[in-house]
């Protein structure tokens, strides 16, 4: 079971957290789950990051935790 910690916080890189400030911190366990489905539905359709989409495994490991419920 994929968790914040070990397997969600690493796919936010320092850029990705700065652009996003103004929204939701990418580094923050609470706020990630707070945005989870938002966050999900950018990454799923390709918009975001806005420099580079994530490979399908990323998207898919992140909806894994989603559906696990978030874990810490
Ligand atoms: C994994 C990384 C990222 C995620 C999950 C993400 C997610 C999101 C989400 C959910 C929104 C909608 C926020 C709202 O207004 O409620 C958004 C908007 C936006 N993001 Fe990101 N973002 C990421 C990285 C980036 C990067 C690297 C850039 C550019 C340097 C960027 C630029 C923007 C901009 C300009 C908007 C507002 C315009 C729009 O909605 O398209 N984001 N992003």
């Amino acid at each position: 079971m994929p968790s914040f910690t070990r397997d969600i916080r690493p796919l936010f890189r320092q850029e990705d957290i700065d652009a996003m400030a103004y929204a939701f911190d990418l580094a923050d366990y609470e706020e990630v789950k707070a945005h989870a489905e938002a966050i999900y539905a950018r990454v799923a359709d390709g918009s975001m990051p806005c420099d580079a989409a994530w490979p399908p495994e990323q998207v898919a490991l992140l909806r894994q935790w989603i559906d696990a419920g978030c874990p810490a």
